[in-house]
């Protein structure tokens, strides 16, 4: 729906997204998303779409020695100068599978690219908004804010289906446009849900717990990269942690038996989590946490790695 409404404002039907993104399974959503597996077999997909590489710290497609990313943004004028008709850029503007965090300049640049050629800025928090990231939406870690941002998941509380499409007001055009149309659209159950979640997060104080755990969850992440050399790279915002296991540091080879094995040994002692492109061990507890169950968590990962390490025969950093 938020490419729609971009380009019934615009006007201009091309869209600019990047690639490994995911955006949602219909078939619209698949054809901005930058993930092939997801397109093969299906089509004629939506035309229009122009992708471009993400901004990956630990092993992007254009590394730099000074690590900075900001000319992953330089990209997007290059194609919208080149392709012209470009409506709207959509992003996360922090990816949430395998966990990836621009730098600020990054999305400062990107602002300045779509406001310098009239393209609305999509982003999509619909797995990280609602405070994840220690922010309502995680785009205000970078003190930019978008054209149209696109919410779920959490805004129901995680239960209840819900999910919403903000836009500021002078984009409140569309009344006479068929946009939506749903049948679940406007469901009283999802609205009290959302109101109820919004209500708990502000009364709990969970952005400020978020942002302490973070803190919190970030040191003893360092302390084990520093510690077991499987762990290649320790990234994450708020309460959401990527952790890279690699088989070796330089040529950074991802562990995939190793992550494996760390998944088997933490189920086995009651933690679950998700494990992202074969190697990256991704933590995204509920927001409701108790820094007990925190600690608890963060003792079995660390036995499961230290365990691995013994068993694969790395040797100690
Ligand atoms: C970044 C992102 N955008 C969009 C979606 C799709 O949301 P929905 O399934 O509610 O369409 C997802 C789902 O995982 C997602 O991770």
């Amino acid at each position: 729906m938020a490419l729609k409404l971009a380009r019934h404002i615009t006007g201009n039907f091309k869209v600019v997204s990047l690639w490994d993104s995911f955006h949602g399974a219909s078939l619209d959503a698949i054809s901005v998303g930058g993930e092939a597996c997801f397109r093969e077999g299906m089509g004629p997909l939506m035309a229009g779409v122009e992708r471009i590489p993400p901004a990956i710290s630990y092993r992007g497609a254009f590394p730099r020695d000074d690590g900075s990313d900001v000319h992953y943004a330089d990209y997007l004028e290059y194609v919208i100068e080149k392709e012209g008709g470009i409506g709207a850029f959509i992003a996360e503007s922090v990816r949430n599978t395998d966990v990836q965090v621009p730098s600020k300049a990054y999305w400062k640049r990107i602002r300045e690219i779509c406001d310098k050629h009239n393209v609305l800025l999509i982003i999509d928090d619909i797995p990280n908004g609602m405070g994840r990231s220690g922010e309502w939406f995680t785009y205000q870690a970078y003190d930019i804010e978008p054209d149209i941002l696109c919410i779920g998941k959490g805004l129901g509380g995680g239960i209840m289906p819900i999910a919403a499409m903000v836009t500021k007001d002078k984009y409140n055009t569309a009344a006479q446009v068929s946009l939506g149309h749903y049948t679940h659209e406007k469901s009283p159950l999802g609205c009290a849900a959302a109101l109820g979640t919004i209500e708990a997060i502000e009364q709990g104080g969970f952005l400020d717990k978020v942002n302490a755990d973070s803190q919190f969850v970030r040191e003893e992440l360092e302390r084990m990269k520093a510690t077991y050399p499987v762990i290649g790279d320790v990234r994450g915002i708020g309460l959401l942690w990527g952790i890279e296991l690699v088989t070796d540091q330089r040529s950074k080879a991802r562990a995939y038996a190793e992550a494996e094995s760390v998944l088997y040994e933490c189920l086995n002692q009651g933690l679950s989590f998700k494990v992202s492109q074969g190697n990256v061990i991704q933590l995204s507890p509920p927001l409701i946490i108790s820094r007990d169950e925190l600690c608890r968590a963060l003792n079995i990962f660390e036995s499961a790695i230290s365990k691995v390490c013994r068993d694969y025969k790395y040797s100690s950093i």
